[in-house]
């Protein structure tokens, strides 16, 4: 059992569902959430991650994120984004079904191809005004050192409303909702996957981590793809403990399904 063992799988699958997390960037250069260098200062993600520690302490939020932003903007797509992207373009036309589900806020499956992705939680790239919801793209690194007032702002003290005004970064943060038509459509695809394939992915954030059991559930073939144990490696029907970008590379096939 190994690569080839999933080389095999990947080429039957009909409905391929894939689901990533933090590890997939690492080969890039980006820290994981929960790995050896996961902390910022002295914080954890569910320190900063959080509507509330953003009222608290705004500015010590924006500056974990704008840190996140410079390591991003030196990064490339690493060998697994590649791959996935090939995975994805190798099945275009065919009759099988690929989806992508990613919890990565960075974007490096977009810039390494892949077209589709369902982004659970969210852009970094993405600006999200605090009061009414509007959101914007903004590319700028360095971030401005402080977060800015949305344009609804000016109106709203025109009209006495005293809501804060501030723009957030547009991603889902702990005790938030995810964006109702990625999840339905995440939903929808783990339930119809006959094969899913898990990569990096600590998977103990839900409900994101519930779609490789739903995908099961349902009878799908769960493959998991990461250098150490997480909660699902006990119930995958194939453990590749690896690298994703050594993993995957050797792993797809770049002939086209038929
Ligand atoms: P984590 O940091 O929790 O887990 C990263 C996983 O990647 C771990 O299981 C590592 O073993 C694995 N890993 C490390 N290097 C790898 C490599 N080269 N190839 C493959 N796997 C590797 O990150 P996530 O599971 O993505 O949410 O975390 C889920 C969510 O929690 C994130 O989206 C974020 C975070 O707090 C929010 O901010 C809301």
């Amino acid at each position: 059992m190994g690569i080839g063992e999933l080389e095999s799988v990947l080429a039957r699958a009909r409905s391929l569902c894939v689901l990533t997390g933090a590890g997939v960037s690492a080969e890039s250069g980006i820290p994981t959430f929960r790995g050896a260098d996961g902390l910022w200062r002295q914080f954890r993600a569910e320190d900063l991650a959080t509507p509330e520690a953003f009222a608290r302490n705004p500015l010590l939020v924006w500056e974990w994120y704008a840190w996140r932003r410079e390591i991003l903007h030196g990064a490339q797509p690493n060998l697994a984004h590649c791959a996935l992207a090939e995975l994805e373009a190798s099945r275009a036309g065919s009759a099988s079904a690929f989806t992508l589900i990613t919890q990565n806020v960075d974007g490096l499956h977009e810039r390494a191809g892949s077209r589709k992705v369902i982004r659970l939680h969210g852009s970094i790239w993405e600006l999200r005004c605090t009061a009414c919801g509007a959101e914007r793209q903004d590319y700028s690194v360095p971030l401005n050192p402080f977060p800015p007032r949305c344009t609804c702002a000016q109106q709203r003290s025109l009209e006495g409303v005293a809501e804060k005004t501030l723009m957030r970064p547009g991603v889902v943060w702990f005790g938030e909702r995810l964006p109702e038509q990625a999840w339905r459509d995440a939903a929808a695809a783990a339930a119809a996957a006959d094969v899913m394939l898990v990569v990096g992915t600590s998977a103990l954030v839900h409900p994101a981590a519930s779609l490789p059991l739903l995908a099961k559930q349902r009878g799908a073939f769960l493959v998991e793809v990461n250098p150490e144990p997480t909660p699902l490696s006990g119930m995958a029907d194939l453990v590749l403990t690896g690298k994703a970008g050594e993993v995957l590379d050797r792993a797809v096939s770049k002939r086209p399904v038929l």
